[in-house]
C-alpha cells in the first residue's frame, strides 16, 4: 500500500490548544470554496473503530494506561482510518487534511512517554503501509496557553492528556520538545507556525499561502 495515488497529504500536529482544529475546519473550508476536492478527517477517530478507540483514549475515566497499551489502540485506529479513509482518498485526488497522524504517536509515547522511538516508528510504519504526508504543519504554542485554551473548550469526556498535564507539566514539555526534533529530523515536509503570539487570523492567512503555493506547484 505504499502507493499514495494523485493525492496530497496534509497532516496538524501540535500539543492540547494550539489551534488544529480550528486551522484544519478553515482550511478545508478554504478549500471546498476553491473547489478543491478535500477530505477532513482527525486521529484518534475517523471511522466507526476510530472514534470508539478515541473515546477509550481520551475519557478520563480509563485512567492511566501502558504506554505500549496506548500506543496499540492508536495504531488499531491508524489502521483503520488508512485502509478505510485517508488512502482511498488519496488514490482519487483529493487532498486529505488530517488532525494528528504518525507524528503524534512519536512525540506522545515516543518523546512524552519513553516507549523507544524504533518500535514506534516499526508500528507506525505497519498501520499505514508507508504513507508519509506530504506536508505537516506543526503548531507551536506554550504549554500553559495550549492548556488554557485547551480547557475552555474541550468536552471533560476528552480530558484525559490535559488532566494529566495539569499534574505533570514536564510532560507536555517533553512532546513540545519532542515535536521540534522530529522539525529538525524531517524538515522537507514540517512548517512550524507559532500560535502563542500569533492570532488565528495570522496564523490561518500563512497556513493558506503555504498550502496555495504547494498545491500550485503540484499543479
Ligand atoms: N493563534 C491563536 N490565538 C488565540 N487563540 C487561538 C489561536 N489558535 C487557536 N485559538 C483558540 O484556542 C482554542 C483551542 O484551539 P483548537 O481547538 O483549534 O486547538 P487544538 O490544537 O485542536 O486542541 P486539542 O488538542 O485540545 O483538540 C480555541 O478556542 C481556538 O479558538
Ligand atoms: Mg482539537
Amino acid at each position: 500500500m505504499n502507493n499514495k495515488g494523485p493525492g496530497f497529504f496534509i497532516t496538524l500536529e501540535g500539543i492540547e490548544g494550539s489551534g488544529k482544529t480550528t486551522h484544519a475546519r478553515r482550511l478545508f473550508s478554504f478549500l471546498e470554496e476553491a473547489n478543491v476536492p478535500s477530505l477532513l478527517t482527525r486521529e484518534p477517530g475517523g471511522t466507526p473503530v476510530g472514534e470508539k478507540v478515541r473515546e477509550l483514549l481520551l475519557n478520563p475515566e480509563s485512567g492511566a494506561m501502558d504506554p505500549l497499551t496506548e500506543t496499540f489502540l492508536l495504531e488499531a485506529s491508524r489502521r483503520e482510518h488508512v485502509t478505510e479513509v485517508i488512502s482511498p482518498a488519496l488514490q482519487a485526488g483529493k487532498v486529505v487534511i488530517c488532525v494528528r497522524f504518525t507524528d503524534s504517536t512519536l512525540a506522545y509515547q515516543g518523546y512524552g512517554r519513553g516507549v523507544p522511538l524504533s518500535h514506534l516508528h516499526c508500528l507506525n510504519n505497519i498501520a499505514t503501509g508507508g504513507i508519509v504526508p506530504d506536508l505537516t504543519l506543526l503548531f507551536d504554542v506554550e504549554p500553559e496557553v495550549g492548556l488554557a485554551r485547551s480547557f475552555s473548550r474541550t468536552e471533560e469526556k476528552e480530558l484525559r492528556f490535559e488532566k494529566e498535564f495539569l499534574a505533570n507539566k514536564e510532560f507536555l514539555l517533553a512532546v513540545r520538545d519532542g515535536y521540534l526534533q522530529l522539525v529538525k529530523e524531517y524538515p522537507h515536509r514540517f512548517m512550524v507556525v507559532n500560535t502563542t503570539e500569533h492570532s488565528k487570523e495570522e496564523v490561518f492567512a500563512l497556513v493558506r499561502e503555504t498550502i496555495w503555493q504547494k498545491l500550485e506547484k503540484r499543479g
